[in-house]
């Protein structure tokens, strides 16, 4: 009589299969008892941790992982047993592994439970995390020429705008001299030039600041950000940049626009960016005495934005599928970052950058940003 051949192959399957399995998995795989004693370890795993299988197998797996997890595992393993509390098991977690040679590197372990056997499957991750950082380091990388190249190109704007209150300063003090070499002082008038003096040193002093914030590592600062204010604050560095072109900047600020969080620097370097942009494309066009406009306004029902409309050469048809790609540009000195690390930016507030024609001629660039709570207002939850 014939043993039930379906029920025959069936238990084959399941003895050869598994080794089969084991020896083509690309992850490793590692069987330990309920004492945590290794039984087998995969082809992968012993390329994984640099380990043959007489290394290992016989031995505690807790020699795969680093303190403090290698002297606690024992006590992971009894308090499974003991209270069925799952801490990896049918979850999987992020860990630590440790190579033969003793160096760690992270890894994705799955681990399920059958028959008092523990199969744990590792992947390592340290590829995947080095790309990771590799990537986030170019990220920063990126922002960090952007802050260069744009303080390099508005050098330029800026000597102008701090030449302006100097110049200024010199003359008045001169009159100053005179006037107190007069034989009979005008009180009344030396005071005019002392108020005058002030205020021009305290405007080159103002531009310099902003200057300063923008130059350097500065760490992002999340804050209220009253909307206007902001755009306010950086005009000097953008009209700076403008004026010295002979370009007229022209701004709107719409009223009572709720506060939003945010690093107000960031979003000042957005407004820069897009200035820039707007004022190399009117540079050496025919209506440069429209000048640029800055508009701030309301956009959706809890949304704050502002747009730049300048009415330079408009932007180029061809370019328009990448207009937001790094390193695309057609400026001879351009490094083609700004409008990429400005929408990053604003993706990073949950804004969108976009672009649209000025009907007038030229270009309108603009982003709108959600307006969030504060932290610690006391309104986590859903809205
Ligand atoms: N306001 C605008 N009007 C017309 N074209 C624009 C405007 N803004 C951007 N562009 C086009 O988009 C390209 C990319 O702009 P982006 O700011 O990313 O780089 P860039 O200005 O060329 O160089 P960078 O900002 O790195 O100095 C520009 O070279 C230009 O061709
Ligand atoms: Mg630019």
């Amino acid at each position: 009589m014939d043993t039930d051949p379906i029920r025959d192959r069936l238990d084959k399957l399941t003895r050869h299969g598994f080794s089969a399995l084991m020896d083509a998995a690309a992850d490793g795989i590692v069987v330990i008892d309920r004492n945590g004693t290794v039984l087998d370890f995969n082809s992968a795993a012993q390329r994984m941790f640099g380990l043959a299988p007489g290394q290992i197998v016989g031995r505690n797996v807790a020699r795969l992982m680093p303190e403090p997890d290698r002297s606690r595992h024992d006590e992971y393993i009894a308090r499974y047993l003991r209270t069925g509390e799952a801490r990896i098991i049918g979850i999987g977690r992020e860990v630590t592994g440790q190579r033969a040679d003793g160096a760690t590197f992270p890894m994705q372990l799955s681990v399920g439970s059958a028959e008092g056997l523990f199969i744990g499957i590792v992947r390592d991750l340290s590829a995947q995390k080095a790309a990771e950082e590799e990537n986030q380091r170019l990220k920063d990388r990126l922002v960090e020429v952007d802050r260069l190249s744009l303080m390099g190109e508005l050098a330029a704007g800026l000597a102008h705008e701090i030449n302006q209150p100097l110049s200024a300063i010199a003359t008045y003090a001169q009159a100053g001299e005179r006037i107190v070499s007069d034989e009979a002082t005008d009180t009344e008038a030396l005071r005019k030039t002392c108020r005058v003096i002030a205020e021009q040193a305290l405007r080159a002093g103002r531009v310099i600041h902003n200057l300063r914030n923008f130059v350097g590592n500065r760490q992002v600062v999340e804050d209220e950000v009253d909307f206007n204010r902001a755009i306010q604050d950086v005009l000097n560095l953008v009209e700076a940049d403008a004026t010295a072109a002979g370009i007229a900047v022209h701004t709107e600020y719409e009223p009572d626009l709720p506060p939003i969080v945010a690093d107000a620097i960031r979003l000042q370097q957005v407004l820069l960016n897009l200035t820039r942009n707007a004022v190399d494309a009117m540079r050496d066009g025919p209506r440069k005495e429209h000048g640029i406009r800055i508009r701030t306004q309301r956009s959706g029902r809890r949304s704050v934005g502002v747009e730049v409309i300048d009415h330079g050469h408009g932007y180029p048809r061809e370019l328009a599928d990448e207009m937001f790609q790094p390193f695309v540009t057609t400026k001879p000195g351009g490094l083609g970052v700004g409008l990429a690390v400005s929408r990053r930016i604003v993706r990073t507030y949950g804004g969108e950058l976009y672009y649209r024609s000025n009907p007038g001629g030229g270009s309108i660039f603009g982003f709108s940003v959600p307006q969030k709570r504060a932290f610690g207002d006391g309104h986590h939850g859903q809205e």
